[in-house]
């Protein structure tokens, strides 16, 4: 079953999330985090557990993040990771917002679901504001993806400017230990 998570998924949200960030598909989420931004995501709950987790964050007036989809090891491959993106897809539709777009490693599971690979210049910089909380930062490596819900009117908004050329992201220092 998918529903909008509540303050108790957290924990289990958390653990999904995490088990996938310490392998490197993901960035990590605390639980500030996701209780800071519990209403963007949805979870999917199987006796009780949850198995999956998946969230919609707003970038601008045409464009909407599908972030932190993650899948129990035990549950994958039963659709509950489609399911998961299908309800970003309405919420997006909810919300009158025209496009969807992920940054993955996943290429082939977005394209079944609509999502068409682009260049990354041409998402806004706004989209990088997790980058300096990504061990990866400047050599980022994810793919970015996009779906048009070409249902869905423009957005009557001004439209995000893309990153501009030669723009370098802002990087944490690393402090190592003494
Ligand atoms: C990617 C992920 C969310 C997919 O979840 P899932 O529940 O296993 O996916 P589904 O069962 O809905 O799979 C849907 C389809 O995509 C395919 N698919 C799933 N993962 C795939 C992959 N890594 N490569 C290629 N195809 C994949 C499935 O075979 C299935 O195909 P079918 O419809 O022809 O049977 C899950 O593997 C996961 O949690 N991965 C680790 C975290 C991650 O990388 N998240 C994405 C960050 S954006």
């Amino acid at each position: 079953m998918i529903r909008p998570a509540t303050i108790n998924d957290v924990p289990g949200m958390a653990d999904v999330i995490n088990s996938h960030a310490e392998r490197g598909k993901m960035l990590f989420k605390s639980y500030a985090q996701l209780y800071e931004a519990l209403r963007d995501f949805a979870v999917y709950e199987l006796d009780g557990e949850v198995v999956g987790v998946c969230g919609l964050a707003i970038i601008w007036a045409d464009l909407a993040e599908v972030r932190s989809l993650a899948v129990n090891e035990t549950f994958r491959g039963k659709g509950i990771g489609s399911d998961l993106v299908r309800w970003c897809i309405e919420e997006a539709r909810r919300l009158r917002i025209r496009r969807l777009m992920s940054l993955t490693y996943e290429q082939r599971f977005f394209e079944k679901l609509g999502f068409e690979v682009v260049s990354k210049e041409s998402l806004p910089l706004k989209v990088w504001s997790d980058c300096v909380r990504c061990p990866k930062n400047n050599n980022c490596d994810e793919i970015a993806m996009v779906r048009t819900l070409h249902e869905v009117p423009e957005a009557k908004g001004p439209t995000a400017p893309p990153t501009p050329r030669g723009v370098s992201i802002p990087v944490l220092p690393i402090y190592e230990d003494d």
